[in-house]
C-alpha cells in the first residue's frame, strides 16, 4: 500500500472485533512511532501498550465512557516524557512530536488492516492514575487498536481551494 492510499482511505474506527493482534503487527506499529521525526530528535516520548481488559475498560471510562476504546484488544497511550521545551516558533514541542508519532502509527496500522481512532477526549488525571504515569509526564493521545467491526464511513473534507493559498495569506 502506498502512503497516499493509506492517508486517503483511513477512517476512525469505533467498533472492533474481539480478535487479538499479532505481536509482529504490534511491533511494526510501535516501530512507526520510534522512527518518527521529533523536534531536535529529542524523542521525549513513551507509548504504553494496554492489553488488560479491566484496564482498557477503565481507560474507556476516563475517556468519558467511549466504550469502543475498551472493546479493542489493545489501547495505545501516547505520552510525552518532557513537556517544557518550546520551539523557536513558540509552539510546545511535545504535542507536535507525540502527535506526529501517533499519526505515523495510525497510518501503519491501517496498512496492516487494523483500525484506530485518535482519542483526545479523556481526563488526563484519571488516565495517569490508572496507568501509574509519573506527574511530570503528559498524556497526549490514546487510540484503540484492533480489527474493524464496521464498514469505514466516508467523512467529507474541505476542498483544497478552501485551505490552501499561495504566496500570502488569503
Ligand atoms: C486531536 C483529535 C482528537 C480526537 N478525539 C476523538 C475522540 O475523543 N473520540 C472520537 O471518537 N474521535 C476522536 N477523534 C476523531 C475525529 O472525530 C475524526 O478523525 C474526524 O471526525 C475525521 O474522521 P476520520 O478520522 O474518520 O477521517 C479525534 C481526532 C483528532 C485528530
Amino acid at each position: 500500500m502506498d502512503v497516499f492510499t493509506a492517508i486517503s482511505q483511513r477512517r476512525s474506527v469505533r467498533a472492533y472485533k474481539d480478535t487479538d493482534i499479532g505481536e509482529d503487527e504490534l511491533k511494526r506499529i510501535l516501530e512507526a512511532a520510534r522512527l518518527s521525526p521529533s523536534s531536535s530528535n529529542r524523542q521525549e516520548w513513551k507509548f504504553i501498550v494496554v492489553k488488560n481488559k479491566e484496564t482498557r475498560k477503565k481507560l474507556a471510562n476516563a475517556a468519558f465512557g467511549q466504550s469502543f476504546i475498551g472493546e479493542a484488544p489493545v489501547v495505545l497511550v501516547a505520552c510525552a516524557t518532557e513537556s517544557k521545551a518550546i520551539m523557536a516558533c513558540g509552539q510546545p514541542a511535545y504535542t507536535v512530536d507525540v502527535s506526529i508519532a501517533c499519526a505515523f502509527m495510525i497510518l501503519q496500522a491501517y496498512e496492516l488492516g487494523l483500525g484506530t481512532c485518535w482519542i483526545g477526549a479523556f481526563k488526563e488525571d484519571e488516565v495517569k492514575e490508572i496507568l501509574k504515569i509519573p506527574e511530570h509526564v503528559r498524556v497526549v493521545a490514546m487510540t484503540p487498536l484492533g480489527y474493524p467491526n464496521q464498514p469505514l464511513s466516508q467523512k467529507s473534507r474541505k476542498g483544497l481551494d478552501q485551505i490552501v493559498c499561495f504566496e500570502k495569506y488569503e
